[in-house]
């Protein structure tokens, strides 16, 4: 990892659409877990671990798991389902399905193809990879479709099925994931509202550091491996550097945050984030306790259970935050509408 080249990277790539003619924002959010729960109870007597260490070096509890032929499709279509009839809309209304996802079910057909037929949707659809910084990723391409009165429903979707490609032996990384969906539908919304600014980077020089390969391999089991230290190092520094850039990036800073909404990995990295941003704790959206790290949907089952709770208002500013394999991470300010 080149901590220089990665901050150039990342300078290029911080935008505020300022030529913006239409303004793209969030018009529903849904969710939706497994119902299956795997406590930290339970990996004590898969691998040698303790409730205790887990709690205190990651605030996780428990996370869900996919039961017998759920598939990461019905997750997402269940979101989606919600994030419509939030939105007021029908799956007529899509223009466009985005799933950001590294768990797909098959390499091909796509996921958000299969959950476009699922929806009864008449539009394009894609999936598209960026580790647990997809969803934000998939939010920036999506609000560009709007931005640009190309189209004028966009569901974008983060889905995982981590639990597949967990070792189940290796207690470094098993006590972290689960599996989950969250959906948006970003639509057209008024001035002033919507997407302020936003902060995109990758630095595949650290891919290494955290990696799934598609078989195994000499070099891999074919399940998920990390440099839990190097990651954790990574994750501190960016995520508070990467909201940080897109701030800046339309005239705002931490003090003009309500509620900030971050990757769901480790409650330590989360305080390191607020820290950075002169945030108090009461104004980060936390519930990785209850769902652990869901890769790409973590950010929009949170955003989805933070609007559920009244805990985001219209004219909040509210900042999103991922960073994971690639190395990514990825940022977006919203004026909530
Ligand atoms: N239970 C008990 N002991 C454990 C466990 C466990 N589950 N896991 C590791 N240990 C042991 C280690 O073996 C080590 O023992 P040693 O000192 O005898 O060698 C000791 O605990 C400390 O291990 P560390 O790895 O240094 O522990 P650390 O405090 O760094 O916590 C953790 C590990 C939680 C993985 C942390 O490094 C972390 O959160 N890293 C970032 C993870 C992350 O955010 N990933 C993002 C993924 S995003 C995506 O795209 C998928």
């Amino acid at each position: 990892m080149n901590a220089p080249a990665s901050n150039s990277i990342a300078a290029r790539n911080s935008h505020a659409p300022s030529q913006t003619l239409v303004h793209a924002g969030i018009s529903g959010l849904g969710h939706r877990v497994p119902d299956r729960v795997l406590s930290n109870a339970d990996l004590e007597k898969m691998v040698d671990t303790s409730d205790e260490w887990i709690r205190s070096r990651t605030g996780i509890e428990e996370r869900r798991i996919v039961g017998e032929g759920e598939t990461l499709a019905d997750l997402c279509e269940n979101a989606a389902r919600e994030a419509l009839r939030n939105a007021d809309l029908s799956a007529l209304d899509l223009d466009l399905i985005i799933v950001a996802t590294s768990t797909p079910d098959n390499l091909f057909p796509s996921t958000a193809a299969t959950v476009q037929h699922a929806l009864g949707a008449r539009c394009g659809a894609f999936d598209m990879e960026a580790a647990c910084s997809g969803f934000v990723y998939a939010l920036i391409v999506a609000s560009q479709f709007i931005a640009t009165g190309a189209m004028k429903n966009v569901l974008v979707i983060g889905g995982e099925v981590m639990s597949r490609f967990v070792d189940w032996t290796d207690r470094n990384t098993c006590i972290l994931f689960g599996d989950g969906a969250g959906a948006a539908v970003v639509s057209a919304t008024g001035e002033g509202f919507g997407l302020l600014g936003f902060d995109l980077g990758a630095d595949g020089g650290g891919g290494e550091l955290l990696h799934c390969a598609i078989s195994p391999n000499e070099n891999s089991n074919g399940k998920i491996f990390q440099s839990g230290r190097e990651v954790y190092k990574f994750a501190v520094h960016q995520m508070g550097e990467s909201a940080v850039r897109a701030l800046n990036s339309c005239g705002l800073k931490g003090d003009d945050v309500d509620v900030l909404v971050p990757h769901q990995a480790n409650i330590r990295i989360i305080e390191s984030a607020a820290k950075r941003l002169g945030m108090p704790m009461e104004k980060v959206f936390v519930n990785l306790q209850k769902y652990g790290n869901t890769s790409a949907a973590t950010i929009p089952i949170a955003l989805s259970e933070a609007c559920a709770q009244d805990r985001i208002k219209s004219g909040d500013t509210v900042v999103l935050v991922g960073f994971g394999a690639g190395l990514t991470w990825a940022s977006a300010v919203l004026k909530w509408g």
